[in-house]
């Protein structure tokens, strides 16, 4: 299977948010990354509704939005209205994460969960056939720029095993710290999407290092 590649917006320059939404589609990328925060879940607040339908008006890729705020129950509807083609809530932030799922699902989009570096991955296997997406947290969110936890690597083989063990279908997505040092490494640990901000954005040359990054997880 293919490997895909997620730009994560936050990283973009917001002056010119039009310019860098272009660049993506231009790119080998293939998925828009949005992080949404509330400053609630996370010590930080970065952009909301009015943002990303913004983003939607221009992106001509898939939209993964990434929400890190409490009760995401309230906004399932506003989101799969905004655009969401994935929508992905923490395990942390759900107490009642199966009916949160089938609410994504029932919305059209396809539904995700996000773990905390803290969280172990054990703890999604019996949701694991409703998961289409396992997105795990390489940084504790709420920033970008900051470096990759190394222990990401044990929890993607081991949730790639509870994944083959039910004869699920869920995609591993990891985010934070990913690079061009990292990137083949967490695929061969069985990651599908590798999320990527400010090595993408911070970079010389933006589309060039998508490039590179697409070609480092498909070789
Ligand atoms: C962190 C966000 C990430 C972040 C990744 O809370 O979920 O998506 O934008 O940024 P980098 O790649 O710079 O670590
Ligand atoms: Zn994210």
């Amino acid at each position: 299977m293919e490997k895909l590649i997620a730009p994560s917006i936050l990283a973009a320059d917001f002056a010119n948010l039009q310019r860098d939404i272009e660049m993506v589609n231009q790119s080998d990328a293939d998925w828009f990354h949005i992080d949404i925060m509330d400053g609630v879940f996370v010590p930080n607040i970065s952009f909301g509704m009015p943002v990303l339908e913004a983003i939607n008006r221009h992106a001509g890729k898939v939209i993964d939005v990434h929400l890190m705020i409490v009760d995401p129950d309230r906004y399932i509807k506003t989101f799969a209205n905004l655009g969401a083609d994935v929508l992905t809530v923490h395990y942390e932030a759900c107490t009642h994460l199966h009916r949160t799922l089938q609410a994504i699902k029932a919305e059209g989009m396809r539904a995700g969960v996000a773990i905390n570096p803290h969280t172990n991955v054990s703890l999604l296997e019996d949701v694991i056939n409703d998961i289409d997406l396992v997105c795990i947290m390489s940084v504790n969110p709420g920033f970008g720029g900051q470096s990759f936890i190394e222990n990401t690597y044990k929890k993607t083989r081991q949730l790639k095993e509870i994944i083959l063990d039910n004869n699920a279908s869920t995609q591993i997505e990891i985010d934070g710290g990913v690079n061009s040092q990292n990137a083949k490494k967490l695929v061969d640990a069985g990651a599908d999407v590798l999320v990527a901000g400010s090595f993408v954005f911070k970079s010389q040359n933006p589309k060039e290092t998508v490039t590179e990054l697409k070609q480092i997880v498909n070789s």
